[in-house]
């Protein structure tokens, strides 16, 4: 069996697959464009980003492809109504919230006709954001990478959103194969978001020493930093998140207040902006615990070719 499509609102991507945003400046245009060309949904992260900066990378984007474009902002950072009406400007085809929860972005996005899709992680949060106006919720559970807003897995919190809400339910966390996809699908979830297997890609705009971490990565290597964002968050263990473990904070050299209410720790921009750029030493290189099962490098079209393939051979045995 192929894969179904995915519809959100009034945008249908011809396959169940979300790429994750992923900041700072780890999906751009490039990926986001080969996803959505592939059939996939593709996704600019625009935290971190200067309002022109995600102009320019949406701008581009649909320039390059009639596939369908999203962005991912976290409510958490000071400029997010800048940052989404601006992406919003450039055509973007869906906008994805996480890392807080904002009334307001459902009205932004209700007037411009543009599906608004909260990342939830409780029943609570979902039927909130329904009654608000989501065309469909993110459920991202505590494998995934980057800023977690629970601590249950995806594969427990899935069943009971699926249950507490009538809009599609999106899976994430720990996805990285067509099985897996499977697995959500059958659980209920009419798509799957991943983020990890998507930054380990030729199209990633992480530098080839992040990716080289990612291939590398033992299941030693993931834990959980404290960030400044006032969420925790999954990473690969290196000599920065050695010294935040020893309590031992870099001073912050520079702060532009990027973020609405800043715990001060250190820099968090900074820091994903290092690991992005090739310093892998002193920054912090968000994954999720799917890492320890990427291997490779392929292009994103030579990955959703597999994903469907794995895809194609998990349903037919679960089926025989
Ligand atoms: C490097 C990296 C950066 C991320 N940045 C963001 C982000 O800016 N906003 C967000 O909502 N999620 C972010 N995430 C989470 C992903 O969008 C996705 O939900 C998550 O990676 C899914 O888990 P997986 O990595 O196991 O596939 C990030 C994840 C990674 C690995």
């Amino acid at each position: 069996m192929e894969m179904p499509s995915l519809t959100i609102g009034d945008r249908t991507a011809r396959l169940p697959i979300i790429q994750g945003g992923m900041a700072v400046r780890i999906s751009m245009a490039p990926l986001a464009t080969a996803v959505a060309s592939a059939g996939g949904i593709g996704v600019i992260a625009g935290s971190g980003l200067g309002v022109s900066e995600l102009a320019q990378e949406v701008r581009r984007a649909r320039a390059a492809t009639d596939g369908v474009i999203g962005v991912n902002v976290m409510v958490a950072v000071r400029k997010f109504a800048d940052l989404v009406k601006a992406a919003i400007a450039e055509g973007v085809d869906i906008v994805i919230a996480g890392a807080g929860f904002s009334r307001d972005v459902f009205d932004w996005t209700r007037e411009a006709g543009v599906p608004m899709v909260p990342i939830v992680g409780s029943e609570r949060v979902a039927r909130l954001a329904q009654k608000f106006g989501a065309a469909a919720v993110i459920v991202e559970g505590r494998e995934a990478g980057g800023h977690l807003g629970t601590d249950e897995s995806v594969r427990d919190l899935l069943p009971r959103i699926v249950d507490a809400v009538d809009v599609p339910v999106i899976a994430a966390g720990n996805i990285v194969t067509g099985a897996d996809i499977r697995d959500m699908l059958a659980m209920g979830a009419s798509g799957v978001q991943m983020g990890s297997r998507f930054a380990a890609t030729v199209e990633s705009s992480a530098s080839d020493e992040f990716k080289r971490m990612y291939v590398a990565a033992t299941d030693d290597d993931v834990i959980i930093v404290k960030s400044p964002v006032g969420l925790p968050g999954r990473a690969l263990r290196n000599p920065f998140t050695d010294a935040l473990a020893r309590g031992d904070y870099p001073a912050i050299e520079s702060c532009v207040a990027c973020l609405k209410a800043c715990g001060k720790d250190y820099c968090i921009i900074d820091k994903l902006q290092k690991a992005q750029t090739g310093d892998v030493i002193d920054g912090l290189v968000f994954a999720g615990q799917s890492v320890t099962r990427i291997h490779d490098l392929p292009t994103v079209r030579e990955l959703i070719d597999r994903l469907r393939s794995e895809f194609q051979a998990a349903t037919q045995e679960a089926a025989s």
